[in-house]
């Protein structure tokens, strides 16, 4: 994706706040416990076991500095300093869940940072104009019930149909909600005030080669790529492998087989930037069975809303033509719409002068990726932070930032939030 270096001549200085590098590395090592696999990396799906344990090590961890942390009807883990300004909140923070065999930084990283500021501010006992508040939100990736962003739509007001989400399982979501501390029945208490959040910061490893290939440790992000995910379901005739003529097929499998290439063809011919389908599930999934029922995702990604309208028409013509064509009936459900977004120009500014107050080179750059920002942009400025991926590689267990690089992140998001909240206004 495009992006420009930003040249800066502001004067280093040493005063202001530091993380505890070592505790924010430390926090983050633990944190990695909870979903550890056997690859090396972590699968801790929104809504499992190890998203709930990792959700209540962090409340010991909030705890244990002294401060106060909830969690919220959506899930949400919120946290803050037990005597507060009256002030709006500088909220901090990602998301705690993963892809399967995805890495330990995507979310984590951030979540991890915004307890480490958070706690440094409020050991400075400074009178502050802004609340600082961590927030760790709930299913961004949405690996296990599909509506990505659920934490951060909730907190927002945007969730839509909550009560409909269930997994590939159809388990729906309530139970599994209510054992990561939420309620499915209060889930409209977890939205906002409108005027109560000044600002959102996230900080986040890049994903993408754009940083390590300039050496550049600090970039400051510019844009955030919209996304569309539909659930697919394909409907056939189950029927014998071996006995059931070719002629006579109405195979749900080869059809799914059909969809996901047009999918694919869609951003190859320039439709929109990228399109995937990531997940599969064939029912029964036996060798010598034809597939009934075929349920997938198709997700497609562009910075132009308009263009990402566009393919979306597109992708419905094409599952239509496949429908006729294979004699099958294929429904194509929207589950999720983050549309594409800038993040607040004043933001930026606050965010590369921290870095180059601190003496850290910093960047614009893109984000290829989804976050929880875009969805709270509806409710506050955004500004992101990222720090480089080793091969620009995530989703994935060789996720890897070096601790330096770690540790810088974590300081500019703790100076950018040490200015706004003290200064109450971003300047
Ligand atoms: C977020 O993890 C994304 O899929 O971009
Ligand atoms: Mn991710
Ligand atoms: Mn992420």
């Amino acid at each position: 994706m495009s992006s420009s270096a930003t040249k800066s001549r502001t004067r280093v200085v040493t005063d202001g706040p530091r993380v505890d590098g070592p505790r924010l590395l430390r926090d983050l090592a633990e944190l990695a416990r909870f979903g550890a696999d056997d690859r090396g990396g972590v699968s801790r799906p929104g809504f499992g076991r190890a998203d709930a344990d990792a959700r209540r090590h962090l409340i010991g961890r909030a705890e244990a500095a002294g401060l106060a942390a909830a969690v919220d009807p959506a899930g949400n883990l919120v946290v803050r300093r037990r005597r507060r300004t009256a002030g709006p909140a500088l909220l901090m923070g990602s998301h705690l869940d993963s892809v399967v065999h995805g890495g330990r930084l995507d979310g984590a990283y951030g979540v991890v940072a915004a307890l480490e500021a958070l706690r440094v501010l409020a050991g400075r006992d400074e009178p502050l104009s802004w609340e600082p508040v961590m927030v760790a939100f709930t299913n961004e990736e949405g690996a296990r019930f599909p509506q990505a962003f659920w934490g951060s739509m909730a907190l927002t007001g945007e969730l839509r149909d909550p009560r409909r989400a269930v997994d590939r399982d159809d388990v729906p979501i309530a139970g599994p909600l209510r054992e990561a501390g939420g309620d499915l029945d209060r889930i409209a208490d977890a939205a906002w005030p409108d005027g109560s959040i000044g600002a959102f910061l996230e900080l986040h490893i890049e994903q993408g080669p754009v940083l390590e290939r300039a050496g550049v440790p600090i970039g400051v992000v510019t844009s955030i790529v919209g996304r569309t995910l539909f659930e697919a379901r394909v409907r056939g005739r189950q029927g014998h492998a071996g006995t059931t003529p070719m002629d006579m097929r109405r195979d749900a499998m080869a059809t799914a087989a059909r969809v996901v290439l047009a999918v694919e063809e869609l951003a190859r011919s320039g439709a929109c930037r990228v399109a995937t389908v990531g997940a599969l599930n064939p029912e029964p999934n036996v060798p010598n069975v034809i597939a009934g029922q075929v349920r997938l995702t198709a997700e497609l990604r562009d910075t132009d809303p308009a263009r990402l309208g566009a393919a979306e028409v597109a992708l419905r013509a094409a599952v239509d033509r496949i429908a006729t064509l294979t004699g099958t009936t294929i429904e194509l459900a929207p589950v999720m719409r983050a549309t594409p977004v800038a993040t607040d120009a004043g933001l930026r500014r606050v965010i590369a002068r921290a870095g180059s107050e601190l003496g850290l080179p910093n960047r614009t750059v893109a984000s290829g990726a989804g976050h929880d920002a875009q969805i709270m942009a509806s409710a506050a400025p955004i500004g992101m932070i990222f720090v480089p991926s080793a091969g620009g590689v995530s989703h994935a267990p060789e996720e890897h930032t070096g601790d330096r690089e770690l540790v810088a992140g974590g300081d500019v998001l703790l100076r950018a939030a040490w200015e706004l909240c003290r200064l109450g206004a971003i300047a």
